[in-house]
């Protein structure tokens, strides 16, 4: 367990340090601009054995560097394994390659997988780390806005199936999160929305407050210091929702507003021409106005949803190719798979969601009908 050094690192601008706890899990996580070089000293000052997998997306290459560099200046031994980038390298053949890539490395239980990238590396590498030896430590440093408010924390992990996505998993929480949003500054513009559409969700979980700084929110993405402030709340949020339901068979069902009919038009179309945010951009306004049918929400809410959803390049218009039916069978295929009622999320107001059982099939129709131009 050769450690030490850590010394000479520079302290970033601004960083936000979090105790995050889920059942009797505790682990720290990093929000800062430049938080990418303390992973080493935080990880050596954490860790139980001196050996790590920095699993990296291959569009992140530069960064993988960086973090190898400081992983190793703190006296950790680094084997780097790359995945190319793109959700094909979520799959059980993927995750079979990096457990033997760990295996021959010599990884033991003690030692950790780190994963640096957006949702598909931190899945993945998440799903190894539950898995390999029954379960070694876990490291999400996230490099896309998508992975920092949403998937590095909350511990799901997995890989998906031709049958499905997402279907082979666990639940595996990380011992450390570290989120440098100057990792971001290389993100397309496009990804950057994408995530953003999960901010908009969470202002609209959270309540007024949260939901007024999203609607203020500037180009993409933002001063940093209000950046990492944007992101603190959004993880803090979810945070709070996943500590009261890690097994996902209550609260935690709240956090897919939106993505009732997301998913049902991200299945219509083949999982090709929309990204899940874009996806999830129509699923909050669709959900938006069956929340003002069934629950009595102001219908100014969904206003003021669609524009600043607009005003970040996310779309408020379906395209004419994606055909209702479509959606509506790919939503019942899921409710099928689910084997319960569908219940879809909504809210009442901001701050306040609720769940509604079986939404009467027309009222979501018409909400889906009025996306179209
Ligand atoms: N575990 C969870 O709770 C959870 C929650 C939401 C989504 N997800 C999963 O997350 C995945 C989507 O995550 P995502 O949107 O981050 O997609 P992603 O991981 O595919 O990243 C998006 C694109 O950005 C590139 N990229 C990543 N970081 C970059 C950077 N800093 N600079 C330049 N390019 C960069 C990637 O190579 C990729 O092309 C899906 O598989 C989804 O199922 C999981
Ligand atoms: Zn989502």
């Amino acid at each position: 367990m050769g450690r030490g050094g850590g010394g000479g690192v520079s302290q970033p601008a601004s960083e936000v340090a979090l105790r995050a706890r889920i059942g009797d899990h505790e682990f720290p996580l990093h929000i800062g601009a430049g938080a990418l070089e303390s992973v080493g000293p935080l990880w050596a000052g954490r860790a139980a054995g001196d050996g790590v997998l920095l699993v990296f997306d291959g569009n992140v290459a530069a960064l993988a560097e960086r973090l190898s560099g400081s992983l190793q200046a703190a006296g950790l031994r680094v084997v780097l394994a790359e995945v190319p980038p793109g959700e094909g390298s979520k799959t059980m053949a993927e995750a079979e390659r990096l457990c033997r890539d760990a295996a021959r490395a010599g990884l033991r239980r003690a030692d950790a997988i780190v994963a640096l990238g957006g949702g598909v590396v931190g899945d993945l590498a998440g799903f190894v780390a539950a898995s390999y030896q029954r379960g070694v430590r876990l490291v999400q440093v996230p490099t896309t806005l998508l992975a920092m408010v949403d998937s590095a924390v909350g511990g799901k992990t997995g890989v998906d199936l031709p049958e499905g996505k997402n279907y082979v998993g666990a639940i595996w929480q990380p011992d450390l999160v570290v989120m440098d949003t100057t990792t971001l500054e290389t993100l397309p513009a496009r990804e950057l929305s994408c995530g953003f559409a999960e901010v908009v969700k969470y202002g609209l979980l959270d309540g007024e407050e949260l939901f007024g700084l999203v609607e203020s929110w500037p180009a993409l993405p933002g001063p940093e210091a209000e950046l990492i402030e944007l992101i603190r709340r959004c993880v803090e949020h979810k945070l709070a929702v996943v500590a009261e339901d890690e097994r996902d068979g209550g609260i935690r069902a709240t956090l897919n507003l939106g993505h009732t009919v997301g998913h049902g038009i991200e299945a219509a179309v083949g999982y090709e021409g929309y990204r899940h945010g874009e996806a999830i951009s129509l699923g909050l306004l669709t959900a938006l106005r069956v929340a003002v049918e069934t629950a009595g929400l102001d219908p100014g809410w969904r206003e003021r949803t669609a524009s600043v959803l607009a005003r970040h390049e996310l779309p408020t218009r379906l395209r004419p190719e994606v055909a209702t039916p479509d959606i509506v069978d790919a939503i019942s295929r899921d409710k099928k798979a689910d084997g319960r009622a569908l219940n879809m999320v909504l809210i009442d107001a901001p701050g306040s969601p609720i769940t509604l059982a079986d939404p009467p099939l027309e009222v979501v129709v018409a909400a889906i009908e009025e996306l179209r131009p």
